[in-house]
């Protein structure tokens, strides 16, 4: 089945494998949100069928839940929870410093707020994801739905004083009508191109009102795992300053791909 998957594909599942590793017996666990994110629970699922590996799952959005429960991992509202051991989450970019964009999927506040109550927060990637600099891919601002255009050109208006090579932004929108995330926000995609400083960035949008969250990660996020299309990781740690190289057996997750359906 593994040969039937892209390289794109095999490098997500492979970060997500190895990032299972962070999970031990009894731990409550932050789902993160995504495709990879997806391979990450459909791991857990298979050690807690296989090996009775017992958790607490705590999903960052609806369609994290559902999945959660369709493949046995036993899940609870962060509130049951209060403090996780180890959230584990996709991000659509990753600098050297382990500043994050999220939010591609639209789930960016229940993923920030997750993240930020557990003890870790690991990043699981394709290598794709890694840049220099933030800012190619758009950044989310969940907005509500109040004034929502007001918001728009008040950010757009803010953005000048800002060290950003674009200003434009959109409401994403799914099909017809704007998408709507599981707190019933809305959400403008930022198309800054180049984010000179992030930090002064995520400061500003969350001053404005009408802006509920952003979708930069800074100094949240401990460890990535960058999987490779060859099978390669490297688990990169922040506060241990390490980087680790290993290579993952596919064949030891066959049974994962058994039904897929994505
Ligand atoms: C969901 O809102 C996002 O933050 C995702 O974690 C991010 O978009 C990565 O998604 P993929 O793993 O699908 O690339």
């Amino acid at each position: 089945m593994t040969g039937e998957l892209s390289p794109i594909d095999k490098a997500k599942f492979v970060a997500a494998k190895k990032a299972a590793e962070y999970v031990e017996d009894g731990m409550r666990v932050g789902l993160g949100t995504g495709s990879t994110a997806a391979w990450l629970v459909r791991c857990l699922g298979e050690m807690v069928r296989d090996e009775g590996l017992r958790i607490q799952g705590v999903p960052t959005s609806t369609r994290t839940a559902q999945l959660a429960q369709e493949v046995g991992i036993k899940v609870v509202s962060l509130d049951e929870a209060r403090w996780l051991d180890v959230t584990i989450d996709g991000a659509d970019e990753f600098d050297r410093d382990l500043n994050l964009i999220k939010g591609g999927g639209g789930a960016l506040l229940q993923e920030k707020i997750v993240a930020t109550a557990s003890d870790q927060m690991v990043v699981i990637a394709d290598v794709g994801k890694e840049v220099e600099t933030l800012g190619a891919f758009p950044l989310p601002v969940e907005v509500i739905p109040f004034g929502w255009q007001t918001t728009q050109a008040l950010i757009e208006e803010t953005l000048v004083s800002l060290d950003v090579l674009g200003r434009k932004s959109t409401l994403r929108m799914n099909n017809d009508s704007p998408f709507v995330t599981d707190e019933g926000n809305h959400i403008l995609d930022l198309h800054l191109n180049r984010i000179g400083d992030a930090r002064q960035m995520a400061l500003v949008l969350n001053q404005m009102p009408g802006v509920v969250e952003n979708g930069l990660f800074i100094d949240i996020c401990d460890a990535v795992v960058v999987g490779f299309g060859d099978g390669r990781v490297e688990v990169r740690d922040i506060n241990a300053g390490t980087i680790e190289e290993s290579m993952l057996d596919f064949a030891e997750s066959d049974n994962l791909f058994a039904d897929l359906v994505d």
